[in-house]
């Protein structure tokens, strides 16, 4: 039997359009991580608690973050968004970082490496009252944003990301917090240093992704640089992140660095669930329950962006195929698909153990 409290995290599955209520983000008083989950404030917005989705470009989008959030997590980022479009108002990138059916708090993470387009930037969402905190993209590897000085490179130019933030912090009034990784190289591990900068300069809180921009998303992320940070964060939050997704991780990274809290990005991926089950509530492990999530997802995507939102799901259905054993079969039987409902089916016959349809 469930409770009515458990019956009430669990009404959105049957009616995606029911708003976002913050039911799942106390961790259940016999959870197991008890003592390492706990709410945390990041200036004046108070997180329900310490478990944080990763910004993930093409992935946590409003849908997403949105699912995450109905799972428990306490804090979503948005994907990164171009501070220089969106000091030129575009539609489509001011779009990207907007609430989605309030799930708050919630932050918007701007990229960019002039100091005005960044205070435009950051006036203009704060304005749009589109997010409640804004968060600064150092840790971003891709050349395209890196040869214009932003994302990592600004890790090799601490005085200038120093400058950023304090720019950014005196034009709004919302806290504002910056992402980095641990250096440029394996040869260049400098965060310490980094991480005082920005907490000199008026970071309201600091991630830190345990891998240099040269590891990109590859290899195990090295979470021994992360030791130490708190003691320079002192009480600025400093949030861990790199390869979390099991409960003894949060357990090893809590002993190892005393963090305030945990952002999680890979691990939670055709498994937004991972969230829930954290916080020690153990409501989602069926296969009926994981269907109608997989089906909240696509159709509050469908009802946000239209047909559009079957190829975009693609990403996110290719994630909960995995480990299936027709899961190479199925995407490339899936790759072109359009329609929502040779989805639907196939995330039943996944989360069913079926064969799934079209695979003889
Ligand atoms: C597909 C993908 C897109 C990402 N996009 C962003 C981004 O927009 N902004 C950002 O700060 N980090 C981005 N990241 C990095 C993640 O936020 C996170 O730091 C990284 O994946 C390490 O965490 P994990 O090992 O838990 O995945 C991205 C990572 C992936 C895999």
């Amino acid at each position: 039997m469930k409770t009515d409290q458990q019956q009430q995290s669990l009404d959105w599955l049957d009616s995606p359009s029911l708003p976002f209520k913050p039911v799942l983000q106390t961790a259940a008083s016999d959870n197991e991580l008890a003592q390492f989950i706990h709410p945390v404030k990041i200036g004046s917005v108070t997180l329900p608690n310490n478990l944080i989705l990763a910004p993930m470009a093409g992935v946590t989008d409003g849908s997403f973050r949105l699912l995450c959030a109905r799972l428990g997590v306490g804090f979503t980022v948005s994907e990164l968004a171009s501070a220089k479009a969106i000091s030129m108002r575009s539609r489509q990138s001011i779009n990207l970082v907007r609430f989605q059916a309030q799930a708050r708090p919630y932050a918007a993470q701007l990229f960019g490496a002039d100091i005005d387009n960044m205070v435009t930037a950051a006036q203009i969402i704060e304005e749009l009252q589109v997010c409640d905190i804004i968060d600064i993209n150092m840790g971003c590897p891709v050349p395209k944003v890196v040869k214009t000085g932003a994302g990592s490179a600004l890790m090799n130019t601490p005085e200038l990301a120093g400058l950023i933030v304090s720019a950014v912090k005196a034009a709004v009034k919302v806290p504002v917090t910056v992402k980095c990784r641990i250096g440029w190289s394996k040869n260049s591990i400098y965060v310490k240093d980094f991480v005082k900068r920005m907490v000199d300069s008026g970071a309201d809180a600091v991630t830190v992704h345990a891998r240099t921009r040269q590891a990109g998303y590859t290899g195990p992320a090295e979470w021994q640089y992360l030791e130490g940070i708190s003691e320079i964060c002192g009480n600025v939050p400093f949030f861990a992140n790199g390869d979390i997704s099991q409960p003894n991780h949060i357990r090893e990274l809590h002993q190892l660095t005393g963090c305030s809290g945990y952002m999680i990005g890979r691990g939670c991926l055709g498994q937004p669930w991972l969230f829930a089950e954290l916080l020690g509530h153990h409501l989602f492990s069926d296969p009926h329950t994981r269907y109608l999530i997989f089906r909240h997802h696509l159709l509050d995507m469908l009802m946000e962006i239209g047909p559009k939102a079957v190829p975009l799901f693609r990403v996110h259905l290719f994630n909960y195929l995995k480990g299936h054993a027709n899961a190479a079969r199925a995407r490339h039987l899936l790759s072109e698909e359009r329609d929502p409902h040779r989805i639907f089916a196939t995330g039943k016959a996944l989360f069913y153990n079926e064969t799934l349809p079209g695979i003889v």
